[in-house]
């Protein structure tokens, strides 16, 4: 689907707002003087640049927040100019633009919005919130999408009803929040049943002891600002070396993890300026999150069979388990 591409931030929430309820009393919303106001009970939701905020501004997640909109447009594939995202989302998914057409579609966890706008594109009826400002970044990028919902908000309490979406899609978030199971179980409740989902997580055990696993302890209490500043210093200076070893006969991969920087030959990024952005973001995203729990399969597993999902697949890919079927 090939819409305007003009950004909205700043936009007035839109009619899409009816479907939002009071997180208190789940009564009905309406907009009022730039605030979303509970027409049951006193509570009341700011809309900041247009974006209807259901989470404190300061939570854990801020770390992913100053990342996002530092590295607003990094992943998308409409500025690499590369269909990565969409790649990945296809394949791991398993479903096509055809289907998606016309479907509601919840995404968890959306960052900048590198997946929202292949989701987007599908034509799916999509809502997308993320409990950073990161939503902020995503508004800037595929606000002109006029089948896009976006909120600030958090999994575990979600202004959205139960069981009312055809599909559910979450990747990159489920290892990043304080309890993992109880993440994994609370997504599915939004999903209508037969509704199809994809979800992606870390994989455990993990099949190497990587630099990062070993300074994630110290780095993710250096705030953001100056973690970041501290990495666009360091890893376009270490990105050559781990380059060149990464190119090594046979021991080269290994090698290269000895240099806490990440890289992406597998990708075939087209410049060195795309290279070095998402050198430096990705080693951001390695050492600032609070919070990193990898899953086993076993796990995910015992979780799937506790929801009663059918058709489940858990496939391992790289470094991920991307569970997917049907509700
Ligand atoms: C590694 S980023 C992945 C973003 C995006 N899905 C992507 O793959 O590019 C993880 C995202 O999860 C968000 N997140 C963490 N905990 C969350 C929660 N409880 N509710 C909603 N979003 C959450 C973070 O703010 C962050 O933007």
């Amino acid at each position: 689907m090939s819409l305007p591409k003009q950004a909205r931030p700043g936009i007035a929430p839109g009619p899409r707002c009816s479907e939002l309820h009071c997180l208190r009393c789940r009564g009905t919303l309406r907009v009022a003087d730039g605030e979303l106001t509970c027409e049951v009970c006193p509570a009341t939701y700011p809309v900041d640049k247009g974006i209807p905020r259901f989470v404190p501004e300061d939570n854990y997640a801020k770390g992913f927040g100053y990342q996002w909109n530092r590295h607003r447009l990094t992943q998308l594939d409409s500025h690499c100019g590369l269909p990565i995202s969409r790649d990945r989302v296809m394949s791991a998914s398993g479903w096509t633009a055809a289907e998606l057409r016309g479907k509601s579609l919840l995404e968890c966890g959306s960052g900048a919005g590198r997946f929202t706008e292949v989701l987007c594109e599908t034509g799916a009826v999509v809502t997308s919130f993320d409990i950073s400002s990161a939503v902020h970044a995503n508004a800037a990028s595929n606000g002109h999408f006029p089948n896009l919902l976006l909120l600030q908000a958090s999994i575990y309490d979600l202004p959205l009803p139960e069981e009312s979406f055809d599909y559910l899609f979450c990747f990159g978030v489920i290892q990043h929040t304080p309890d993992v199971e109880r993440t994994f179980k609370t997504l599915f409740r939004y999903l209508r049943p037969g509704g199809r989902f994809c979800v992606d997580v870390y994989a455990a055990p993990i099949s190497y002891l990587h630099p990062r696993q070993l300074l994630r302890p110290l780095t993710k209490r250096v705030p953001p600002a100056r973690l970041y500043a501290m990495v666009e210093k360091t890893a376009p200076k270490l990105l050559p070396l781990s380059l060149a070893l990464s190119s090594v006969p046979v021991a080269g991969p290994g090698l290269a993890r000895l240099v806490p920087v990440a890289i992406h030959r597998h990708l075939g990024l087209r410049d060195r300026q795309t290279v070095r952005d998402w050198s430096v973001l990705d080693t951001f995203d390695w050492f600032a999150p609070r919070y990193e729990r990898p899953q086993t399969r076993r796990r995910l597993e015992r979780w799937t069979r506790d929801l009663g999902l059918k058709q489940v697949s858990i496939h391992r890919n790289r470094g991920l388990y991307v569970v997917r079927g049907v509700k």
